[in-house]
């Protein structure tokens, strides 16, 4: 963020007129902390003076409560013409924009990609309908182009379905291609529209140089570069302490989340030994629980990227709210997955009364409740884990 408003820093100081747009999928991804950084990055755009943000079906990870409250907070000026509520029938964003640059008008309109599944972390959403592109296209340009002088869109669409769009669709000057993984590096001209990519994780800018026809907003040329935001591009300071700001509040808001998991249970004077400290005096429990899914537990919390979150990790990991217990630090971070303590508890405490046994039996439902295990059955599960 701090390179990149050093760089739009340099293009302000050449006092041109910059229209400045992104192709979506701004927002983080299913988890607390990055909604929490989303918030951050929304600010900081928000900062930048964006013209144009397309609807890409990350920024909808959050609902769409809370993509309108970053629209209207950090004046977001998101826009999507083929995304529905289902029950209502109304799109969720303004169906398009127009913008002035240097007596130019920019009609910007922006179209999602159907086979993108919409799924939002809160529970409070409608139904969404995407609607299919082209023909969302085909009907909404000619209408715009009495507006605009020249249609500029964003498509998150993927490739080669922006080369299908625009061959398609008549009447689309500049395409900017969200949902890729290329930059393009050079000036791309198909049929009459010129497209533009720049990638992805905000590592890159791309910048083309526009020479329109300001009487029929023809575009003349243009000239494109993609600038990389690696080391060589030096940092703004004000934003550079934005960020570290917002790194002290993360650390914060993790501690505060943390605190509703507190590390009190047990006791400070037993210790978790790890799952390998047992494998060679019970090779055959060892055997088993290898195969197991809870040996995988926390891979499958990192597959969702939420191997962050308190709330999943109390029962994917060991000793979660123990004392020395799994927390992302050392050596407990060495406590991922519901390994052989997570059952039995401290292996500190390996005394061979029988007590172990027991507690282990009572312990499946600790995790395997009714949320999370509909279907536990005691005899059923411990059949497949048997040891
Ligand atoms: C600390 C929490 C925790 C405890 C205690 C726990 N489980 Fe699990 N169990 C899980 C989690 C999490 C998964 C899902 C693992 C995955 O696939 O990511 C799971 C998955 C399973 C599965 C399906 C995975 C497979 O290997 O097929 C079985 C069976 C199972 N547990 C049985 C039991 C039984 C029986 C007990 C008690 C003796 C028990 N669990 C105790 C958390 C726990
Ligand atoms: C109260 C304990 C508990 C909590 C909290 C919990 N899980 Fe689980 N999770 C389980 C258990 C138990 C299973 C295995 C269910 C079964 O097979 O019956 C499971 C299974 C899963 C699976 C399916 C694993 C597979 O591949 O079959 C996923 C994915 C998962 N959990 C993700 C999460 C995420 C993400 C969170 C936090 C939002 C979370 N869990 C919070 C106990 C929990
Ligand atoms: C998901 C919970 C769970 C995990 C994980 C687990 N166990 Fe167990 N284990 C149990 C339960 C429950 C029993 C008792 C079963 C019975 O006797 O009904 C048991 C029994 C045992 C016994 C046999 C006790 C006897 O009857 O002599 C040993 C030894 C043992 N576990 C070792 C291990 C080791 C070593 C690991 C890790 C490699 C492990 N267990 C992982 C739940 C678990
Ligand atoms: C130095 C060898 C050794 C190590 C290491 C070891 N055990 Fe044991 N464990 C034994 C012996 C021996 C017994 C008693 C004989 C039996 O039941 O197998 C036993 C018994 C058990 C029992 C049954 C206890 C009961 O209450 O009856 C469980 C459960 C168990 N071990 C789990 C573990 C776990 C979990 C670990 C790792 C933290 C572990 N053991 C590490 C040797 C070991």
């Amino acid at each position: 963020m701090a390179r990149r408003a050093a760089f739009l820093d340099s293009v302000w100081e050449e006092k041109v007129p910059v229209l400045m747009v992104d192709a979506g999928d701004m927002f983080g991804r299913r988890n607390k902390n990055e909604r929490f950084q989303t918030r951050f990055l929304s600010e900081v755009c928000g900062s930048f003076g964006m013209d144009a943000i397309g609807l890409g079906e990350m920024d909808l990870n959050y609902g769409i409560g809370f993509l309108r409250e970053m629209v209207e907070k950090y004046e977001l000026p998101f826009t999507n013409a083929n995304v529905r509520d289902q029950v209502t029938g109304e799109l969720i964003l303004p169906e398009y924009l127009i913008v002035e640059k240097n007596d130019i008008k920019f009609g910007i309109i922006s179209v999602l990609d159907p086979i993108r599944k919409i799924v939002t972390m809160s529970n409070k959403d409608p139904e969404f309908e995407i609607q299919d592109p082209i023909a969302v296209l085909r009907e909404l340009v000619p209408r715009v182009r009495e507006e605009a002088d020249i249609i500029l869109l964003l498509g998150h669409l993927g490739d080669k379905k922006h080369e299908t769009a625009v061959k398609e669709v008549k009447g689309i000057g500049i395409c900017v291609n969200g949902h890729t993984h290329r930059n393009l590096t050079t000036e791309r001209i198909i049929d009459d529209t010129a497209m533009l990519t720049a990638t992805y994780e905000g590592r890159y800018i791309g910048r083309a140089d526009l020479f329109v026809d300001d009487k029929d907003g023809q575009l003349m040329a243009f000239d494109v570069s993609v600038k990389s935001l690696d080391q060589s591009q030096p940092d703004s300071e004000e934003v550079l302490q934005l960020v570290e700001d917002y790194k002290k509040r993360l650390k914060e808001f993790q501690l505060v989340k943390r605190s509703d998991f507190p590390r009190n249970l047990g006791s400070d004077k037993e210790q978790f030994l790890v799952d390998r400290s047992c494998m060679g005096c019970h090779e055959e429990a060892w055997q088993v629980y290898a195969k197991s899914g809870h040996k995988r537990a926390f891979v499958t919390l990192r597959n969702k990227g939420q191997n962050f979150e308190p709330e999943c990790l109390s029962c994917h990991t060991t000793g979660y709210m123990h004392k020395n217990g799994y927390s992302d630090q050392r050596p407990f971070n060495h406590l991922v997955n519901v390994q052989c303590e997570a059952c039995h508890g401290y292996g500190s405490e390996h005394n061979r009364d029988g007590k172990w046994v027991t507690r282990a039996k009572d312990s499946c439902v600790i995790c395997h409740d009714k949320e999370n295990s509909p279907n536990f059955d005691y005899a059923t599960y411990w059949e497949k884990i048997k040891h």
